[in-house]
C-alpha cells in the first residue's frame, strides 16, 4: 500500500513512524512533512490546507490511504473532496468535523443527545455574554466558537479577566470570524484527560488514554501552549472511568452523529474533565491530539493501518485494539520565546546522541545546508516508552539531556500527576 500523511508536526511524525511499521505498507509520503519526517517518509512540498492540490496528488500517485493530521483541512472538507474522487481517506467529513469546527454546534449537539458537559450559552454580543457570566458566576470560560489554533478558550478567574476576554472576542475581534459566535461556559473543576477513539460511522474503539500539559511552565503555570508534553496511559482514566466514557460519551456521540446524517469516521478526540461525578466533555477534536499521539502510538501493539482501513470500511466492530503494557512519555523541546514570538533557524545538536529506544519526533524542524535547524515554536517531541511511568519519564528526559539548541526549553515535570499516583 501507498500511504499519504497530511501535515508536518510532531503528531504527523508519530503517525508516519507507526504507519511504516505496518506489513501492509510499502511506501509512506507526507505533505509537507519536516526534516525529521523526511528520514521516515518521502516528503512532498504541498501545504496541508491545499485541498485541491492534495487530491490531485493522491490520485496521480495512486495513494491507497490518506491520513489527515490537522483539523483545518478536515473542517474545510478535505475528506469529502477525497471521497468524491473515489480516494480512500481516514478522517471525518466537514459535516462530522463540526464537532470541532463549531463549538456552538457541538454544544447544541451534546444537549440534544444528553452528553455530559459544562452548562453553556452561545452568544453573539457582549451584553449577552455578560448575562451568561452572571448566570454561571466566576470563574467562567469564554470561547470563540470557530477554529482558533487552540488559543480560543479563555478561563477567566476574575471580573477583570472577563472584561479582557470579552474585549478580545468582541471589541478587538482578535479571533476574527471564529468569534462571530462565542460560548460562555460554566467552569468545571477536576483533572483533564484525553481519549482518542477510532470510529467507523457506527462503531468505535478507544486507544490508550493520555494527558496533555497545555501550560508553559512546571506545575501547570504560565500561558497556554499547543502542548508541552504528554503521557499515556492516564491513571485518572482507568478501566472503570473509560467504561463510563464509552457508555456516556463516545457511544451517544457516534450514534447521534449517524442519526443526524453525519456519520463520524476517523479519530474522535474527547477532551475530558474528570471529577467524583464522572467524566464531562471539555471539547471534541476531529483528529489525533498533538502531543498526545506521540505518547499513545508507542503503546499501540496492533496495526494502526489495519484499524484505519477497518474504520473507512465500516468493519471496526471486528477489530481488536491491542495495547502494550507499560507507559510512554513525550517531552516537548520548544524554542526560546514560545508560545509568543520565537526565533527559528537555530542548529540542533545531539540528535544522534539520544540513548537507544528514545524516539525523537520532529515538530518544527527544517534541513538547511545539511544541518537540522529549528523552524517552529514546538521543535521536538522527545518520547520514550518503558515498563512503568517512572522508567518512561527517565528515558524521555535522558533523551532531552542529549539534545540542545539555542533558547531550547522544556517542562521538567511531564507526567508528574501519574508519578504521584504511582507512589
Ligand atoms: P478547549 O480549547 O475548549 O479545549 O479549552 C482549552 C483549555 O481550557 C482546556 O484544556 C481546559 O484546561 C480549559 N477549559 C476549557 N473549558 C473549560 C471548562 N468549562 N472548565 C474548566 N476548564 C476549561
Ligand atoms: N493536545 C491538544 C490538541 O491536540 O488539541
Amino acid at each position: 500500500m501507498r500511504v499519504l500523511v497530511i501535515g508536518g508536526g510532531g503528531r504527523e511524525h508519530a503517525l508516519v513512524w507507526k504507519i511504516r511499521q505496518s506489513p501492509r505498507v510499502a511506501h509512506v509520503m507526507c505533505a509537507p512533512g519536516n526534516a525529521g519526517i523526511a528520514r521516515d517518509a518521502e516528503c512532498v512540498p504541498i501545504r496541508a490546507d491545499a485541498v485541491g492540490a492534495l487530491c490531485d496528488f493522491a490520485a496521480r500517485e495512486r495513494i491507497d490511504l490518506t491520513v489527515v493530521g490537522p483539523e483545518a483541512p478536515l473542517v474545510a472538507g478535505i475528506a469529502d473532496a477525497f471521497r468524491a474522487r473515489g480516494l480512500r481517506v481516514f478522517g471525518p467529513t466537514a459535516a462530522a468535523s463540526r464537532l470541532e469546527g463549531s463549538k456552538a454546534w457541538c454544544h447544541a449537539f451534546m444537549e440534544r443527545h444528553g452528553i455530559p458537559c459544562a452548562s453553556s450559552r452561545t452568544v453573539r454580543d457582549e451584553a449577552a455574554a455578560r448575562a451568561a457570566v452572571r448566570e454561571f458566576g466566576i470563574p467562567a470560560v469564554i470561547k470563540a466558537s470557530g477554529l482558533a489554533a487552540g488559543k480560543g478558550a479563555i478561563v477567566c478567574r476574575t471580573a477583570g479577566e472577563v472584561d479582557a476576554a470579552l474585549a478580545r472576542m468582541f471589541a478587538r475581534r482578535e479571533f476574527g470570524a471564529a468569534a462571530d459566535e462565542v460560548i460562555v461556559e460554566e467552569f468545571m473543576d477536576g483533572e483533564e484527560a484525553s481519549c482518542l477513539a477510532l470510529a467507523d460511522g457506527a462503531a468505535f474503539a478507544a486507544l490508550p488514554s493520555s494527558q496533555d500539559h497545555k501550560r508553559l511552565r512546571d506545575g501547570d503555570e504560565g500561558p497556554n501552549t499547543g502542548g508541552m508534553g504528554a503521557y499515556a496511559p492516564a491513571p485518572v482514566l482507568d478501566a472503570r472511568m473509560q467504561a463510563r466514557v464509552d457508555a456516556d460519551i463516545l457511544a451517544p456521540v457516534i450514534k447521534g452523529m449517524a442519526e443526524e446524517g453525519a456519520p463520524y469516521t476517523g479519530i474522535l478526540y474527547a477532551g475530558l474533565m474528570i471529577d467524583a461525578r464522572g467524566p464531562r466533555v471539555v471539547e471534541f477534536n476531529c483528529r489525533f491530539g498533538d502531543p498526545e499521539t506521540q505518547a499513545v502510538l508507542p503503546l499501540l501493539a496492533s496495526d494502526l493501518v489495519e484499524h484505519m482501513l477497518a474504520a473507512t470500511e465500516g468493519r471496526l466492530a471486528a477489530e481488536r485494539v491491542r495495547v502494550a503494557p507499560g507507559a510512554a512519555v513525550c517531552v516537548v523541546a520548544a524554542s526560546g520565546g514560545y508560545p509568543d514570538a520565537y526565533r527559528t533557524g537555530a542548529p540542533i545538536a545531539g540528535l544522534d546522541r539520544v540513548p537507544p529506544g528514545v524516539l525523537v519526533f520532529h515538530a518544527g524542524t527544517v534541513e538547511r545546508d545539511g544541518a537540522i535547524v529549528t523552524s517552529g515554536g514546538r521543535v521536538l517531541g522527545v518520547t520514550a516508552a518503558g515498563p512503568d511511568i517512572r522508567a518512561a519519564v527517565d528515558r524521555a528526559y535522558a533523551g532531552i539531556a542529549a539534545i540542545s539548541f539555542e533558547g531550547m526549553h522544556c517542562r521538567t515535570d511531564i507526567a508528574a500527576r501519574a508519578l504521584a499516583r504511582s507512589r
